[in-house]
């Protein structure tokens, strides 16, 4: 695959996919058309039978699979793991009366936004709804409102002569977003402006009230190119949709029969530790379920290894200070492995050995980031993933500035390297061994 046609594919599923609900629906929709199976936790599975598969919970996190036949069943699985979810601004469920005949939708924060970047944008709206419909049975369907319909205006700079010195923002009062102004005396209420939508979305759903809703403000704007030679891409939510893209692309390009797992999951930017997230139960459960035996299960999780990934620190050229001066990655020089001291990172000497192999054999460059020792390191999934599975596990991601913007950069390279390096790994019949 070449890279334009990558990135298409790429941008296609960024603009589908506003929330991790819509970004779930999007990648079931592709396995399905790919052969896969949806099993619903509800039902007992004949685990003998199954191949190619996938699951979801809560709407917002998949794993999908591809088992090899009896006897490959038992070698280690090559699993991809990436999450859902990127830090937004959520919809409370009741707002305020309108101030100055202005309409408001209050907020919540979900995660760690940079929140400056969320003034003056075209904002829409998406989620999924639950409704009760007109023959009383209780349905969940997704909303997406594709235009914009809310914005943050700034505070104009003659009101706040000090706003490029040191403005902060009061999260309660100053980030609510304008949604519409007074039109008569009817107040607008949103639970109709989302029926007439859904409505029109989902044809036939005769909806009679809405129930409960999870809804999420997004940037309107499609991802692009950037740079006097198109070599970056801005886009919301590369962090990390990108990752789950990539690990889409290469569980449904099958080259053998091997044991392939990938988990996206949701809840990431909160901590993960929910029925959904990374740090519950919904990858332990499902691999119970496909070897019940613990002996069984346990050879084969030794036997595995996990790439985790999400998106790495790029160096910035104004904030190059903020890097390790030894690791100083660069958009468009491969992808990122990420080592922590303290086990921030899941990233082991054996773990980074394996996929450097790899990644060499496809001629896929791969960069080295550490956190300075003065700042703080964050966190993904693979550590906890690593810890709760014992499997043996490496954080990798693509190289980004802006990180959690609600415009984010990356590399036009770097997709496409990402997936070059997994694909392999993926497919690459034996994976190579240490051996003591
Ligand atoms: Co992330």
């Amino acid at each position: 695959m070449d890279q334009k046609q990558y990135n298409r594919q790429l941008f296609e599923f960024l603009s589908a996919s506003p929330t991790p609900f819509h970004a779930v629906s999007f990648m079931a929709d592709k396995l399905r058309q790919n052969g896969f199976v949806e099993l619903s936790e509800k039902e007992p599975w004949n685990v003998q039978d199954l191949e190619s598969a996938f699951i979801i919970r809560d709407d917002g996190s998949l794993i999908a699979f591809t088992l090899g036949g009896e006897e490959k069943r038992r070698e280690g699985f090559r699993m991809l793991g990436a999450h859902t979810d990127s830090p937004c601004l959520q919809v409370k469920p009741l707002a305020a009366d309108p101030k100055h005949s202005i309409h408001q939708l209050p907020v919540e924060i979900y995660g760690g936004p940079l929140l400056a970047t969320w003034f003056d944008r075209d904002l829409s709206l998406a989620g999924r709804v639950v409704c009760r419909l007109k023959n009383q049975s209780l349905t969940t369907l997704l909303v997406d409102f594709q235009r914009p319909m809310l914005t943050i205006p700034s505070l104009a700079i003659h009101l706040d002569r000090e706003a490029n010195v040191k403005r902060t923002i009061d999260k309660q009062t100053d980030i609510i977003p304008l949604f519409g102004q007074q039109q008569d005396d009817n107040p607008l209420a949103l639970s109709e402006v989302l029926i007439k939508k859904l409505e029109e979305l989902h044809p036939g759903r005769e909806i009679e009230s809405i129930l409960g809703a999870d809804l999420f403000c997004y940037d309107c704007q499609p991802p692009s190119y950037n740079g006097n030679n198109r070599e970056f891409i801005c886009a919301g939510k590369l962090d990390n949709l990108l990752s789950c893209h990539a690990a889409l692309s290469g569980m449904l390009n099958r080259d053998g029969e091997i044991n392939r797992l990938m988990i996206c999951s949701n809840h990431e930017e909160v901590g993960s530790t929910t029925a959904a997230g990374a740090g519950g139960s919904f990858l332990k459960t499902i691999l119970k379920r496909l070897y019940p035996d613990p002996q069984e299960r346990h050879c084969v999780l030794a036997r595995s290894l996990l790439v985790s990934m999400d998106n790495a620190h790029a160096v910035h050229p104004n904030f190059a200070a903020k890097s390790d001066p030894a690791h100083l990655p660069l958009m468009n020089h491969g992808p990122v492995i990420k080592s922590n001291a303290n086990h921030r990172y899941a990233t082991t000497a054996a773990s980074k050995a394996i996929f450097r192999a790899v990644a060499e054999e496809v001629e896929v460059p791969l960069q080295d980031f550490v956190m300075r020792n003065d700042l703080l390191c964050g966190s993904t999934i693979g550590p906890m993933t690593a810890a709760e599975l014992g499997v043996n596990t490496i954080d990798i991601g693509a190289p980004t500035l802006g990180m959690h913007s609600i415009r984010e950069m990356t590399g036009s390279r770097d997709p496409l390297m990402l997936y070059s390096a997994i694909l392999h790994f993926l497919n690459r019949p034996l994976l190579p061994e240490i051996i003591c």
